[in-house]
């Protein structure tokens, strides 16, 4: 019988577990043995090494559980591991023998655009037969329209949006939503929309605070007691700076640049404001339906490359199709939001403040 392995690795998002399902459920058609390997990499460098003989029964109804039942880590690269004296060690070896000591005839990785490079530098130097599934909160994957897991993260922000505005009309304020989104601002841009926000601040494309201010005291002026403000995390202060939080041991904690915003708005317009920074909520909670169809149907697909023999390649949604495209072309093209696409022409036609667009 065919062996094959599993893995999560980077942060968590909805729709993992339904990935991991899909992948046992269409094993079975094949007769291969699925083994689920624990905490990513981490579980392929262990000895003995740590994964789990998963089957149909083993999996059943995980579909509609957060985050993944294999575990995963987002600070694991065995190229450059965090060892207990704070050093970085290359354990890159212990991780390629992982895999054939488990005596592997392919390997699935699920993850976002860093975890799947290192995944496929780890392929071609130790002789794995690997497929990539994309799945990230921030579905800034490359070749792929959607990955697992965005649409959780949408849906949750939206939610959140839709309460915040409540409180906002109630105590005529300004309200502030922090999102997630690493480099690129699709969070932002979606939720901003389907919440109906009336500025999104993404980090492809400048503001002024000026203007992000007069657009808040023209709806003032108009009659509109409140005003919902969206902001992706790596958007930087007017000036280019960026805004991190760190401790006193150096860690770079996670927020920051809605209290910027939300800070100046206040000092500049008067009107009182607040700040949400909606953090890892997004990443949690249970699965959307879409998340879980496209977990499904990505699962599904990898298992029939494998059975097919077609290796260093990454499941895809292109056009309503699930594709194979070559893993090298998909970890090389980063996607962040088209300036020019629709999601910001809707903003724009919704006299939404985006930003400073060329006219
Ligand atoms: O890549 C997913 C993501 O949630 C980003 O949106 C965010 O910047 C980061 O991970 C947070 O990472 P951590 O869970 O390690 O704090």
């Amino acid at each position: 019988r065919k062996r094959i392995g599993i893995l999560t690795s980077g942060g968590d998002c909805g729709g993992l577990n339904a990935v991991t399902r899909a992948v046992v459920r269409r094993a079975r058609d094949y007769d291969m043995e699925v083994f689920g390997i624990k905490d990513a990499t981490v579980g392929l460098m262990a000895r003995p090494v740590e994964a789990e003989l998963l089957d149909v029964k083993r999996v059943s109804g995980i579909l509609r559980y957060g985050g993944t039942i294999l575990g995963t880590v987002n600070k694991g690269n065995p190229f450059a591991f965090p060892m207990p004296d704070g050093s970085l060690a290359d354990r890159s070896a212990e991780v390629i023998e992982g895999y054939h000591r488990l005596g592997l005839d392919a390997l699935i990785g699920v993850g976002g655009d860093g975890s799947l490079a290192i995944l496929r530098k780890l392929a071609l130097q130790g002789n794995w037969n690997f497929v990539g599934v994309p799945k990230t909160i921030d579905n800034d994957v490359g070749a792929t329209e959607y990955s697992v897991g965005f649409n959780t993260a949408l849906s949750v922000a939206v939610e959140a949006l839709d309460q915040l505005t409540y409180t906002a009309i109630s105590h005529s304020r300004v309200m502030v939503m922090e999102v997630m989104g690493r480099d690129a601002g699709h969070i932002a841009i979606s939720a901003g929309i389907a919440g109906g926000a009336h500025v999104i601040l993404i980090p492809e494309i400048p503001y002024t605070l000026e203007n992000v201010c007069k657009k808040i005291i023209d709806r003032k002026e108009r009659g509109n007691n409140f005003s919902i403000v969206v902001v992706a995390e790596a958007v930087k202060t007017e000036s280019g700076a960026p805004i991190t939080y760190t401790n006193s041991l150096g860690q770079c904690l996670y927020g920051g640049i809605g209290q910027y915003i939300g800070n100046e708005i206040a000092l500049r317009t008067g009107i009182e404001t607040r700040v949400m920074i909606l953090g890892h909520l997004q990443r949690g909670g249970t699965p959307s339906p879409l998340d879980r169809l496209l977990g499904a149907a990505f699962g599904v697909a990898a298992v029939d490359l494998i059975a097919r023999g077609q290796f260093d390649c990454m499941v895809a949604w292109q056009n309503r199709r699930v594709v194979a495209v070559p893993l090298a072309e998909a970890v090389a093209q980063y996607r962040g939001v088209e300036v020019d696409g629709a999601l910001v022409a809707t903003a724009i036609g919704l006299n939404t403040y985006v930003g400073e667009l060329d006219p």
